[in-house]
This record gives C-alpha cells, sequence and structure tokens, in this order.
C-alpha cells in the first residue's frame, strides 16, 4: 500500500473537484497525510481526516504563514491535535528562500510549534528552503527526536544529522527534474527505510505530467 506522507488537499487547486480527487485516492487503495499551513486550513485537514477513513492530518502554521499566526495559534492547534487521527505537528520551519514572514518571527513560531509538538508527543513535518543551518540548530535547541524532513533539499552530509536526531526524509516530485542533483544523491545513499513518500500535492508534480496540478495518486 502506498503512503503519501505529505499533501494539501485542503489548497484551492481542489475546490473545483475535491470529492473526485478524492475518490481517485479511495480507488487506488492509499493513504493521505494532509498538512495544514495555518489554524483555517490545519482544520480543515482534520475535518477532512474525520470524513475520509484513508486521510491522516497534520496541523501547523508554515513558515509563509508565521507573520499572520493569530496570538492564541498554539491553543488552537493543542485542541486540534487532540483528534485521534492527527498525526503530527507541521508543516512547520523556516523558508528564506521567499521570506513571506520576518526571519525572527519563523524562527519563533518554528520553535514554539516544535516545542508544542514535543509537550503533545508528536512528530513534525519539517520545511526547510535555504535555511539549512538555522532549521537544524532550532531543531536540536528544542529537543524533539521524531519527525520528517519534507522535500529534503540538503546535502546527504546534513541529512546524516538528522538521521542521528531520529528523523526521516521525503523528497517529493523534484527528484523527476533534470537539474535536481541534490535530491537523486540523496535517494541514492539515504538508507531506504529513511524514505517516505510524499507528493506536496498540488504542488512539484512529477515528471512527465510536470505543468499540472499534482495530486497523491501521481
Ligand atoms: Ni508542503
Amino acid at each position: 500500500m502506498f503512503v503519501d506522507v505529505h499533501a494539501h488537499l485542503d489548497d484551492k487547486a481542489f475546490d473545483g473537484d475535491r470529492e473526485q480527487v478524492l475518490e481517485n485516492i479511495r480507488a487506488a487503495g492509499m493513504l493521505v497525510v494532509t498538512a495544514g499551513s495555518d489554524v483555517e486550513t490545519s482544520r480543515f485537514s482534520v475535518e477532512l481526516a474525520r470524513k475520509y477513513d484513508f486521510v491522516y492530518a497534520c496541523v501547523g502554521v508554515h513558515p509563509h504563514e508565521a507573520g499572520k499566526a493569530p496570538k492564541d495559534y498554539l491553543e488552537e492547534l493543542k485542541e486540534l491535535a487532540k483528534d485521534p487521527k492527527v498525526l503530527a505537528i507541521g508543516e512547520i520551519g523556516l523558508d528564506y528562500y521567499y521570506e513571506f514572514s520576518e526571519r525572527r518571527i519563523q524562527q519563533k513560531v518554528f520553535l514554539e510549534q516544535l516545542e508544542l509538538a514535543e509537550s503533545l508527543n508528536l512528530p513534525v513535518i519539517i520545511h526547510d528552503r535555504e535555511a539549512h543551518q538555522d532549521t537544524l540548530d532550532i531543531i536540536k535547541k528544542s529537543g524533539i527526536s521524531r519527525g520528517l524532513m519534507h522535500c529534503y533539499s540538503g546535502s546527504v552530509e546534513l541529512a546524516q544529522e538528522y538521521i542521528k536526531l531520529g528523523f526521516y526524509f521525503s523528497l517529493g516530485g523534484a527528484i523527476t527534474f533534470k537539474n535536481a542533483k541534490k535530491p537523486k544523491e540523496s535517494a541514492a545513499r539515504l538508507p531506504l527505510e529513511r524514505i517516505l513518500l510524499e507528493t506536496d500535492c498540488p504542488y512539484l508534480t512529477p515528471e512527465p505530467f510536470r505543468g499540472r496540478r499534482n495530486d497523491p495518486t501521481n
């Protein structure tokens, strides 16, 4: 059985035909873990998981949304995480490529959510874009010891650090792109039992479907 460990089924790209996409996932006999990006989409993800037995959820505030997080966001996430179908806190992390939220705010919101995950005994789903050192430092500071480096784009050497910390990796559709040197190297050299499958849909559509909307059945 295939498990897509990182999808965004809440995304507006699915608004027109979400039920059909979900039926296709059911027909494919797979499981999907859908991740929130803020409080609202986290709540939506939990609702989807309640409605569909093959859907599981993660709740969290993405670094892009960190600057807009409401004051009580940790309380909200904690409440949502009580649902037994919530598997992790995510997607959380740092994004210095787009830097939609100030770095200082991203770091604060990231650490707070790592600490929340630790207190709830849940793993984390990490987004790290061009913020490798700070991501590693903050994870170490938090004491968290279980998680997934989603759409992993770091080096194999950095991956060894994460393996020591108890982390797993997913590479996503980027692995099919011609110029994706690091993901291909990671796939070749990381232990197979540390690699999970993800789409990050609707983003990162793999070849030969690139340019179209991605979905878990890819
Ligand atoms: Ni994602």
